[in-house]
């Protein structure tokens, strides 16, 4: 069923939720507070549809366009809609503030989602006349061509509203996971922290070059991932399954996790210094482009993954 929605705040994150809506039917509102981004996000916008279309992803650009609309007023977005997504900046006050008047604007029985990468939902929605009818819809950047999403509510959110979310979001192509307890990062920011402290960690000791350190995901772990998880990946890696291949790798796993507690701070030399590192493979006039690449890339998998799943019959 066609529905309106609300999109507030039109960067990397709002533009691509735009998307997602559009092209499976619904009325799109996109709302920034800051005109000049509005503008540049409408015009990004029919770049990533085009690439979308080309391929074989959506079936007309221009009609998904037609259904996104600009709106000058946090009112003007909000009428009608029945979920809202917020994806202004990562700063809590900025979230509050925003959650305070949406709630004061929005009709009712809509639902109103933040995008926020990291902060809890209690954080943002205490206190709140309409904290039933909030939550943290996360997505993984870009939304238009990651479907994850973590679910995550506060005490106060209704039970309703998280059946809601999750019926909404999978009606959208979504793959919707629920977050059960409130943490920082949720689940998927938790695993790639992570990750990226042993990085900048093998990086800073001189173990491994940045570029290598990229090249063991890309042809490594990330093959996989692109299609299994970790813990499926360990049932499969020892002929007797995950308690099999703990045994096997076990103890010297759990010498290197011993390690791995050694806090060190993330400071500025720090991202200086990983900075450079990075500008020496790329320069920082190549980013733009190398996020369109990054972007068409995607989209080849996301195709390769629909065919392939079709004649596996998944
Ligand atoms: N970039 C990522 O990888 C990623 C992934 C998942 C979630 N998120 C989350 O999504 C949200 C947006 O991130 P982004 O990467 O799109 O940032 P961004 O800087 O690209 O976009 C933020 C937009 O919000 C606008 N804005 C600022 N204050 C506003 C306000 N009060 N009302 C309306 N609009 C306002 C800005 O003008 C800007 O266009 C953040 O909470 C972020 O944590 C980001």
């Amino acid at each position: 069923m066609q529905k309106t929605i609300a999109i507030i705040g039109a960067g990397l994150i709002g533009r691509s939720w735009a998307m997602v809506y559009a092209r499976i039917g619904h009325e799109v509102a996109l709302y920034d507070a800051f005109p000049e981004a509005l503008d540049k996000s409408m015009l990004l916008l029919d770049d990533n549809l085009a690439d979308l279309e080309a391929n074989g992803l959506i079936d007309g650009a221009s009609a998904v366009r037609s259904r996104i609309h600009r709106a000058d007023t946090l009112e003007a977005a909000l009428e009608g809609a029945s979920w809202v997504q917020e994806n202004a900046l990562e700063r809590l006050e900025v979230k509050r503030d925003l959650f305070t008047r949406m709630d004061a604007i929005a009709p009712p029985a809509t639902i109103i989602a933040s995008s926020t990468s990291a902060i809890p939902c209690h954080e943002i929605t205490d206190g709140m006349a309409g904290a039933a009818r909030m939550l943290v819809a996360h997505p993984a950047n870009p939304p238009y061509l990651l479907p994850i999403v973590e679910l995550s509510g506060a005490d106060t959110t209704s039970a309703e509203t998280l059946a809601g979310a999750r019926t909404f979001l999978e009606n959208a192509g979504m793959a919707v996971i629920s977050i059960n307890k409130p943490v920082k990062g949720f689940v998927l920011n938790r695993l790639q922290v992570a990750l990226l402290t042993e990085a900048f960690k093998l990086i800073e000791d001189g173990v491994v070059s940045g570029a290598d350190l990229d090249k063991t995901l890309k042809h490594g772990l990330g093959l996989r991932w692109s299609f299994m998880g970790p813990m499926e990946t360990i049932d499969l890696n020892a002929p007797g399954g995950i308690r099999d291949y703990l045994e096997r790798f076990g103890p010297a796993f759990e010498e290197i996790a011993r390690e791995q507690t050694e806090f060190r701070p993330w400071t500025s030399e720090k991202y200086a210094r990983l900075e450079q590192d990075r500008r020496t493979v790329m320069p920082a006039s190549g980013l733009a482009e190398r996020t369109t690449w990054r972007d068409r890339r995607l989209m080849a998998l996301t195709r390769h993954k629909m065919d392939a799943a079709k004649e596996i019959g998944e």
